[in-house]
This record gives C-alpha cells, structure tokens and sequence, in this order.
C-alpha cells in the first residue's frame, strides 16, 4: 500500500480539525483584562539556558555528552556536571541528569521519539486517553502514548534515582525538567512525578513546542502541583496545536496547562509574551490561523536549533550492542570530571505511540 498517499489525506483532515478548533475558538477577539499578569516575569537568559539543555538532548555522539563537549554544550551550559545518560534504544528515547553550578540546579532533560522527521511523528500521532493513576486525581485522563513512554519505560526509575542521588550529594537544590516537542510531553509527566515522589515544591518545568497532553481536569492538577511551570512555543509552530483543543466538546478535549510564552514578532521585535493563566489564552499561539501553522517553527527555538542532529539516530546506535557501548563510554579511554551513570538498553517496554509500527 502506498503509504505516501496518506500524507496528503491526512494532513488535510488535520487542516479541517484545526479550522474546527479555531473556529470554535468565540472569545478569540476578546481582549481579556489581565491583572494578576503582571507579577509573572520571564526570565530571558534562565530561559536561554535551559533551551540550550533541551538541544543538547538530542545529539547523538554520545561520547560528547559523557563528556559535555558536543557542538551544543559550549554556550551558556558549559561547566555542567553531567550525572547520568539513559538511552532507550528500541524507543528511541534519551535523557540526562546533572548538576548546574550557575543555577544551582538539577537539569533533568528528556529527549522523545523522533526518527525519520517530525512530519511523520505528527501524521502517525493517535489521540488515545488513558486514566491517571496518581491518587486524588479524579477525571485526569492523558494522552496514553506520551505517558507510557515515560511511565512505562526505564525512564522513570532511572531518573527519580538519579535526581535523588543528587540531592544526596548537594542538599535540596531545585530542580529543573526540560525537553523540546514530545520531550517536552515527557517532561512534563517527569516533572509531575518527581513533585510528587519527592514531595518537593521546588520543580521548575519548562518546555519548547510540546503538544497537549491531558484533559482540562489534569491540566488544574497539573498546575496546582507543578506551579512553576513555562512552556514555550514559538510563532506557528504546530505542535502546540496537537492534539485539538475543542472548547465545545471539554471531556473529550485536550487542554494545556498554563503558563504559555509565545515567542514570536511584533512588527519585526521579538518578544515573549507571557500569556493568561487559563493555559488556553487565544491571543497567544491560538490567533494564529491553523493553516498558517509551520513544522520548521517547531525546530527552532529563542535561535537554538532544536532537531535532531542524525534523524536516523536509533539505527545507528542500535548498530552496536547497548553493551558495548556503555563499557565503551564507561572506560578508560573517555575522560569526564566525575563519575557519569550510563544507562543504555535495547528495549524496555514497546510503547504504544503511534498507529504504525
Ligand atoms: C535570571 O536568571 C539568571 C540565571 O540564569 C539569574 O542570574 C538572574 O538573576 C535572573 N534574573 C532575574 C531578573 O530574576
Ligand atoms: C504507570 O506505572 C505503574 C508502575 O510502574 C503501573 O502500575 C501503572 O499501570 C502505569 N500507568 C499506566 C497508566 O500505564
Ligand atoms: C520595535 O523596535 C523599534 C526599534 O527598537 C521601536 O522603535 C518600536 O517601537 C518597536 N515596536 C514595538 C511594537 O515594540
């Protein structure tokens, strides 16, 4: 069956389901009064730091990472402690952990699928919900595939391990989660988790594109636990689109959690605009007319270039042994300032992402 018939077809039905949703939109020229706005300020150059980590993510050489000198390690990261790699090879999934000394942090950054392109993950995107099974969260549903790819893989463990062991190592210092499209949906999950597990209030999420994730039910648990929370989105990215938001059908719908800062220009200016604390403010990215919504937005953000440096990337690590790779890493030969937990297997669980496979 030829599968490149389906791209047209599918691109145009999700044109349709976008229009519906902008449409349905009501209030999309109302200018809304906001006065509690004011007090939120964002941070620029915090911002600019943490995008950098989200890039960095998605290299492949990962050689460059154990020993933080890749291509994008060398702006306003450098210096970072890098604690911890996970790769998930049959999923395609990678992560790190380490310490900021600037920030004072814990970075935790996760990267999501993404082979062959971005296209093809946005066409094969299924929309399934699956029921939260956090206590005191009733009628929280989210999207099953971005959630079993962190609830259901190693990354779960590995990651709650490793922040905890650096706390252990230098006290109660934040944490920050970051990632970039479904990074960002696994971040998020991440962040939640790690609120929760750890009961700390110090969690600071911040993501760049990443598409909705859960009902509007979890959205307010989700803002209510993870207050400190930005997510980015860039000119007419389309990715924030993703999955629909219909405001006429609130049970079946999607809905972001707030805080939205829409980088984008005004009349030649760039600017962040800190957006209302609805999640859904439709003078952010929502104005923008679905049809004018882009894919090569969603690659770069505040000037960082945030795709993948190899899109074939699992092929060419699934080349050698997850093995060898990691006492590769892990010898002699490769110098890192401090001991570096490299966590690389073949297959944890097969998540359910996409309708192909
Ligand atoms: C912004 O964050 C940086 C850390 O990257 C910090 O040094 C600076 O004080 C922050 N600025 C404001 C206004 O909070
Ligand atoms: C999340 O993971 C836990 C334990 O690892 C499992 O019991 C639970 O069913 C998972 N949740 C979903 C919705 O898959
Ligand atoms: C854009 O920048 C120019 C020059 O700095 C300034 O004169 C103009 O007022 C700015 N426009 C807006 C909408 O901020």
């Amino acid at each position: 069956m030829g599968r490149s018939g389906w791209v047209p077809a599918v691109a145009a039905a999700m044109v349709v389901l976008l229009l519906l949703s902008t449409a349905s939109q009501g209030r999309q020229r109302e200018r809304s009064v906001k006065s509690s706005e004011q007090t939120f300020v964002f941070n620029y150059t915090l911002a600019k730091t943490i995008v950098e980590y989200a890039s960095a993510v998605y290299m492949t050489d990962l050689t460059a990472l154990y020993t933080w000198t890749c291509s994008r390690c060398n702006d306003l990261t450098q210096g970072f402690e890098i604690r911890c790699i996970i790769v998930d090879v049959q999923n395609c999934l990678q992560a790190f952990i380490g310490v900021d000394h600037n920030l004072n942090a814990i970075i935790v950054a996760i990267r999501g699928t993404q082979e062959n392109s971005v296209q093809n993950w946005i066409r094969d995107l299924v929309w399934k919900q699956v029921d939260l099974n956090y206590p005191n969260m009733p009628g929280a549903k989210v999207h099953t595939g971005f959630y079993s790819a962190y609830n259901n893989t190693i990354l779960r463990l590995v990651i709650t391990n490793a922040v905890r062991k650096a706390r252990n190592l230098y006290g109660d210092i934040s944490i920050i989660v970051t990632g970039h499209s479904m990074g960002g949906a696994m971040a998020s999950f991440c962040a939640l988790d790690i609120a929760i597990s750890l009961g700390s209030d110090d969690v600071h999420l911040m993501t760049f594109g990443q598409p909705r994730i859960g009902n509007a039910v979890f959205a307010s648990y989700f803002a209510e636990i993870v207050p400190n929370t930005i997510r980015v989105t860039h000119e007419h990215d389309i990715v924030p689109h993703l999955p629909p938001y219909f405001s006429f059908l609130p049970n079946l719908a999607y809905h972001h959690f707030p805080r939205e800062v829409w980088e984008h220009d005004v009349d030649g200016n760039r600017t962040f605009q800190v957006c209302d604390d609805s999640g859904e403010d439709p003078d952010c990215c929502r104005s923008v007319f679905a049809l004018f919504l882009s894919v090569p937005d969603h690659l770069t953000y505040m000037g960082v270039d945030m795709a993948a440096d190899d899109w074939s990337t699992c092929r060419i690590v699934m080349g050698q042994s997850a093995e060898q790779l990691r006492s590769y890493l892990t010898s002699n030969s490769i110098m890192s300032n401090n001991p570096v937990d490299v966590i690389i297997v073949d297959h944890s669980v097969q998540i359910d992402l996409t309708t192909s496979s």
